[in-house]
């Protein structure tokens, strides 16, 4: 599947030789099937361990092994990657290029490159836990942070040695989100905070049980995710979901609507926008037994009251407070979706609501939403990946902030 900040992008991607080196042929198959093109450049050492072949099968191009050599009639190689390139990323990156890099030596295809990029560099260091420890190391990838190389990695585990320690290169798939921040560093929503809630809220009525509703919490995932890769800093605040939090946003578990309720308004004193997608529960039970029920009676009658509503207290807040808070609301709606929706964005008094027919969407990796602004403003979108539809309500978002005169 192909995703936004990595589509079209240039990304030269060089291998040096450490055993790691197979797991970039993992890498750049991620890379290009998310839409990036990629140039690889491999060092003598890393051609021992793997064949140029693996990659020019994948990346569809050819893979610069020599320094020398022209790639077209008369372009020199490492100048043109140099200029074409978005990002430059170093997977696996061995003690001798981060050496290098750290001391701008420019003798083969690869730091050539790296010191004639005006790109940025990532590098994920691959090596026994005694080089990495090595004061040398140390120095030189402290020289390289200062001037501003992305160093992810190395993760502990298991090591080509057989010895167990620091120094295995990070996985494919984290390198690929590490990859998105780096990219989407610049984007819209640069230096722009959001926080966006997600999931549905439990409300429990003793230790083990709860009332609960069906949301994923995949619509407020792909927000916050898309929103970083956008350049924000996202807080995220879900319920209880089976999803993994999107690396780099800073992470809020909740259970209850009350706990998210505290949760937001922790977060908003320095927010620029609200996006509220999560399904908070509207009662809660009156009672919450210490301990388990037992089944003795033929039937439980379960006493609720009212939740807080987020969205109403955060109107009142704002309008005192943030006036320039921009403020996006969900309806998911089983019938007149339309008024419903229009109701509670005035009710709430929201920049934006999201309408979601319901049960279509719950739980679902599509959606179909209709966007509605204050000014009666409504774009109906196609059922959509919700990551396509995450995009959409930020490219609104984006707009917002700018118009509140933030
Ligand atoms: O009123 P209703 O629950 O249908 O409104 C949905 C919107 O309000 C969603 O954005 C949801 O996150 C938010 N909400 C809230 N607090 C509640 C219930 C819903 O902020 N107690």
């Amino acid at each position: 599947m192909t995703i936004k900040v990595l589509q079209g992008k240039h990304i030269v991607l060089g291998v040096t030789g450490s055993i790691a080196a197979y797991k970039a042929v993992a890498l750049a198959s991620h890379l290009v099937q998310a839409g990036a093109v990629v140039d690889v450049i491999m060092t003598e050492a890393a051609m021992k361990l793997i064949q140029p072949l693996s990659f020019q099968a994948i990346t569809h191009r050819q893979v610069q092994t020599d320094m020398f050599h022209l790639l077209a009639e008369t372009e020199i190689g490492h100048v043109t990657l140099a200029k074409q390139a978005d990002l430059l990323v170093i997977a696996p990156a061995t003690a001798n290029i981060l050496a290098r890099l750290a001391h701008g030596l420019a003798d083969d295809m690869l730091s050539t490159t790296a010191l004639a990029t005006a790109a940025p560099i990532l590098v994920a260091p691959a090596m026994e836990t005694g080089m990495w420890e090595n004061p040398a190391t140390q120095e030189n990838v402290a020289r390289l942070k200062e001037r501003g190389v992305v160093v992810v990695g190395p993760e502990p585990g298991y090591l080509a040695s057989g010895a167990s320690g620091l120094g295995r290169m990070t996985e494919p798939e984290a390198l690929v989100e590490h990859i998105r921040m780096v990219l989407g560093a610049r984007g819209d929503l640069a230096g722009r905070r959001l926080v966006v809630t997600a999931g549905g809220t439990h409300e429990p009525f003793d230790p083990v049980r709860f009332v609960g509703n069906h949301s994923s919490g995949k619509m407020g995932y792909a927000l916050a995710e898309a929103a970083r890769d956008r350049g924000a800093q996202v807080t995220l605040i879900s319920g209880p979901t089976a999803l993994t939090p999107p690396l780099g946003v800073n992470f809020t578990q909740v259970r209850t609507a009350q706990q998210m309720r505290d949760a937001v308004f922790a977060a908003l004193p320095d927010a620029d926008a609200l996006i509220m997608a999560a399904a908070v529960a509207d009662y809660r039970p009156v009672v919450a037994a210490e301990h388990k029920l037992k089944k003795t009676a033929d039937s439980l009658i379960l006493e609720l009251q009212r939740n807080p509503d987020i969205l109403a207290e955060v109107a009142q807040w704002q309008a005192t407070s943030r006036p320039n808070l921009v403020v996006v609301g969900f309806a998911a709606e089983s019938e007149d979706l339309i008024a419903n929706a229009w109701a509670k964005l005035e009710k709430k008094r929201l920049d934006l609501i999201v309408a979601n027919p319901v049960p279509e969407t719950f739980g679902e990796d599509r959606s179909q939403a209709i966007l509605i602004n204050r000014e009666g403003g409504m774009i109906q979108l196609d059922p959509l990946p919700k990551i396509d539809v995450a995009e959409r309500i930020l490219d609104r978002v984006s707009e917002l902030i700018i118009d509140k005169g933030n």
